[in-house]
């Protein structure tokens, strides 16, 4: 097991949900890292959501592009980057149906530029990647989807990307991986199910439930609800992030879950009756519930076989 000591790192996307979790998350729970964070602001990104960071004297903030590939670069060198956790891409699936090109952009063309950044900073000019790391956080939409008593995804399952979402990020899965084996970039990954937690953005399906419920407004539900997520509270998953950056092989991908599978009207069912007790009305939230037609990019169930981090 290659061990890693994170020090200077650059996180991307950190104004967004699962990345500003992990800043908050490194913050209290390594009191050595310095963390550079670079997300562009796009309408998923807010500054709002690193407000009152536990130490904020560890935390640099930089508006900028992970495709402005020269910026990076500049940043690795100025703050001595020896790790990069990579979150920033356009990351939801309905939008990548309705207008795909946002996504190739972000996750392959972005992905690409970081690990080209990383190969001239890590291994240009004889360096050999020693205590460098760089880590890349993907998705289990990638292995495609499955049938009821088909068994969890393994990170032996071949990729079978349904929607340009899911494309796009077995896309940059796919240039993490050749890096590592053209290059011998130091790098790792891992795929992980649906999180749930503080500071996901309004358009993601438990903020929707709530906020519904909250204004009084229907409650979409795609198809009859039968679809199936694995669901994860986001600081888990932070803590298996980070777990993967400090004990994970280079080389080597990783299943984070929950192994908490819920059908989609389910869930929402289980909200209406929390909601029922917190924020009574006159009639059931779930009468609110309205069925919309599902699109064809969406997949049937994801769940995740997590055997291996565990292990
Ligand atoms: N949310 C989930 O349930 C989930 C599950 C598995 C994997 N993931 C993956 O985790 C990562 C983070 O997901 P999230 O839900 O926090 O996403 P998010 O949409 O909440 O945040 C993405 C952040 O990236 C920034 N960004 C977008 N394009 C950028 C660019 N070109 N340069 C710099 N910054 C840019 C945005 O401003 C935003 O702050 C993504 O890679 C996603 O694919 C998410």
């Amino acid at each position: 097991m290659a061990e890693h000591t994170p020090r200077n790192v650059l996180l991307t996307g950190g104004a967004g949900f699962i990345g500003c979790n992990f800043v908050r998350y490194l913050l209290e729970t390594d009191p050595g890292v310095k963390i550079v964070d670079l997300d562009l602001l796009t309408y998923a990104g807010s500054l709002a959501n690193l407000e009152d960071l536990p130490d904020p004297s560890r935390h640099v903030f930089v508006q900028g592009d992970i495709c402005d590939q020269a910026l990076v670069e500049g940043l690795m060198r100025k703050h001595d980057i020896d790790t990069i956790v990579h979150f920033a891409a356009d990351s939801h699936v309905d939008r990548s149906i309705e207008a795909p090109a946002p996504f190739i952009q972000t996750n392959v063309v972005g992905t690409f530029h970081l690990l080209e950044a990383a190969r001239a900073c890590w291994l240009g000019d004889g360096g050999d990647g020693n205590n460098r790391r760089f880590h890349h956080i993907s998705t289990d939409e990638v292995y495609g989807q499955l049938g009821r008593s088909d068994p969890a995804f393994t990170e032996t399952t071949p990729y079978a990307p349904n929607s340009p979402y899911s494309a796009s990020k077995a896309g940059s899965d796919h240039l993490v991986r050749a890096y590592v084996h053209t290059f011998g970039l130091p790098a790792t990954m891992n795929n992980c199910s649906n999180n749930y937690g503080p500071s996901q953005h309004e358009e993601k399906f438990l903020p929707t439930i709530i906020v519904s419920c909250l204004a009084g407004k229907p409650i979409p539900v795609y198809g009859d609800g039968s679809n199936i997520r694995d669901w994860l509270y986001v600081t888990d998953h932070c803590r298996g992030i980070d777990t993967i950056l400090r004990h994970g092989k280079t080389g080597e991908c990783y299943n984070v879950g929950g192994c908490t599978e819920w059908a989609n009207l389910d869930l929402v069912k289980m909200v209406c009756s929390n909601m029922d007790e917190v924020r009574p009305r006159s009639t059931p939230h779930a009468d609110l519930i309205s069925f919309v037609t599902d699109l064809t990019g969406h997949d049937w169930r994801y769940a995740i076989d997590i055997s291996k981090i565990k292990a």
